[in-house]
């Protein structure tokens, strides 16, 4: 396993499971022990993927130390604000059963679109967010789906910038600008869809390269996200899939080959404008 150090010294394990979609307790049973046997650590959830209940009980089913763990959870939109922020993290740790999370972000920054006062509220929870960090509920905070601009206007009035920025990154999005200004200002990229949601593994590119490599087409994009220096957080249910998604540690890219995928077209993903969204709940 490869680790990033983040600005405040803390280490984050290179590649962690993502958990979107992966509600039913006992698929959240299996998914979590296979990947606790493969070497996962870092496990990534929100508040809005309505299954921390279920992963509290999973990590609880398998008796996995909580030390052993890095816990990441989100705050959702409907809790903006100092005082929301703080309250929506405390139901989280009741959920999840735990004393501290490891990572704690804002999932979405308040949308340019819906609130003419967006760098007002984003600062406001953003000191709900330091708030948990001081009284060290929240190990290491964050934020996901920032563009310069947010993070720009949050420098106005943080004492403690993001230490994550856990943003849509995958071959056909490669989050250029973004991704040298978060290494310049000491905050780690954090990729989710780093498959592309699983839309982009047949893509020729990435196809022709995993057969050179004689590996899989999603081991392909996540060697090519962590050449970039980004956290990757795949998710499969798939006890195979989620082996491999790890085993990425044993061949590199060429620079060719990284250029390549740095030039392919948008393919899948998510693919949500975080200044155009509107409020979904
Ligand atoms: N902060 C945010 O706004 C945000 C947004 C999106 C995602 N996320 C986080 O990022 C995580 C990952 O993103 P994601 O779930 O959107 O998608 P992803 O990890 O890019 O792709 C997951 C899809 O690819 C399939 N898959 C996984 N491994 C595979 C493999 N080796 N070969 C072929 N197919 C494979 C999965 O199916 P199987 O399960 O059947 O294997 C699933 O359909 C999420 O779970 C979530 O934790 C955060």
């Amino acid at each position: 396993m490869e680790y990033r150090t983040l600005r405040n010294q803390n280490q984050i394990p290179a590649v962690g499971l993502g958990t979107w979609q992966v509600t039913d307790r006992a698929q959240m049973v299996d998914v979590i022990g296979s990947a606790y046997e493969a070497g996962y650590r870092l496990i990534d959830t929100a508040a809005a993927y309505s299954n921390e209940i279920a992963l509290a009980k999973a990590i609880a089913a398998h008796e996995i130390p909580r030390e052993e763990l890095i816990l990441s959870d989100k705050v959702w939109n409907t809790s903006r604000g100092y005082e929301a922020v703080q309250e929506a993290c405390k139901k989280s740790l009741k959920k999840l059963k735990t004393e501290y999370l490891d990572c704690y972000l804002i999932h979405w920054p308040a949308s340019m679109k819906l609130y003419p006062n967006w760098e007002e509220m984003n600062a406001d929870t953003w000191r709900g967010m330091e708030a948990l960090y001081q009284a060290g509920l929240v190990r290491n905070i964050g934020v996901c789906n920032f563009k310069v601009h947010h993070l720009e206007a949050l420098k106005k009035t943080a004492e403690v910038m993001p230490l994550i920025n856990q943003v849509e990154l995958h071959p056909g999005m490669p989050q250029e600008e973004l991704l040298s200004y978060c290494k310049a200002e000491g905050i780690a990229l954090e990729a989710s869809s780093p498959l592309g949601n699983g839309q982009i593994l047949t893509h020729e590119v990435i196809t022709e390269i995993a057969a050179a490599h004689q590996v899989t087409p999603a081991q392909i994009c996540l060697r090519w996200a962590l050449a970039k220096d980004a956290i990757v957080i795949p998710k499969s249910t798939n006890p195979v899939r989620i082996r491999a998604n790890l085993d990425v540690f044993g061949f590199t890219l060429s620079e060719e080959e990284i250029r390549r995928i740095d030039a392919m077209p948008y393919c899948g993903g998510i693919g949500i404008d975080s200044d155009e969204v509107e409020e979904f709940g």
